[in-house]
């Protein structure tokens, strides 16, 4: 079987992401092979997580492919972060805390209630705009909540995500959004310490 090319995932991230961040996004769909030709990766660890609680099919292809990187990747392991849709998965690989997170675009009516969980000054900023703006804050809200390891234990409402060209994210952390192309239907931002 041709299994698919890792390499072919990376994303070209913007200026001013540092040279360790590495951002890969995968599609489920070319992807899924490797479950089944990798799949015996995830059981050699016993206590993986990805066997723990919810053991959807993305799940456990997002954590094979986690491995796989991790693999290609010289001692010291890195700090790693995964986010999923249906659709796309992303992995984020750095030598300090990184977070990432994927979302697919979000209908207007799901757009309004999560702007309305962001900062208040967010929501000035972005009320009236497309909702793929608010869904591109969203995952920079997210991207940053994972790096800093807390998730949403910390409320979203806390700390201000700016816009897409003017990110912000709490003192000590970055934030960025990185492009996608549109067919994908999906917003994708990686947060990191500085
Ligand atoms: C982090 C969080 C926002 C991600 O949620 P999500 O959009 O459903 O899921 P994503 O696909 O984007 O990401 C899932 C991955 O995020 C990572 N993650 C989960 N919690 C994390 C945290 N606190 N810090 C860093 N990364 C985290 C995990 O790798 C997880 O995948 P895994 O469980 O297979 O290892 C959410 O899981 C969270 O905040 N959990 C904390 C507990 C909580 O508040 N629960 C109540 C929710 S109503």
């Amino acid at each position: 079987m041709n299994l698919p090319d890792l390499a072919a995932a990376r994303i070209r991230v913007p200026r001013g992401v540092p040279a360790d961040v590495e951002v890969h996004l995968f599609p489920v769909a070319q992807y899924r092979p490797l479950l089944d030709s990798h799949g015996h990766l995830l059981s050699s660890a016993g206590q993986d997580r990805a066997e723990q609680g919810d053991s959807s099919a993305v799940r456990r292809l997002s954590h094979v492919l986690l491995r796989l990187l991790l693999a290609r990747r010289p001692a010291p392991a890195p700090e790693t972060s995964l986010a999923r849709t249906a659709e796309l998965i992303a992995v984020a690989l750095a030598d300090r805390p990184v977070g990432a997170d994927v979302e697919k675009q979000q209908s207007p009516e799901q757009a309004e209630l999560l702007l309305s969980l962001l900062h208040p000054a967010d929501q000035r900023r972005l009320r009236g705009r497309p909702a793929s703006e608010v869904t591109a804050a969203w995952t920079r809200k997210e991207a940053t909540l994972k790096a800093m390891g807390v998730g949403l234990r910390r409320g979203p409402g806390l700390d201000e995500v700016g816009t897409r060209r003017r990110p912000r994210a709490p003192r000590g952390w970055q934030v960025r959004q990185l492009a996608l192309p549109p067919a994908l239907g999906a917003e994708l931002a990686v947060a990191w310490r500085d």
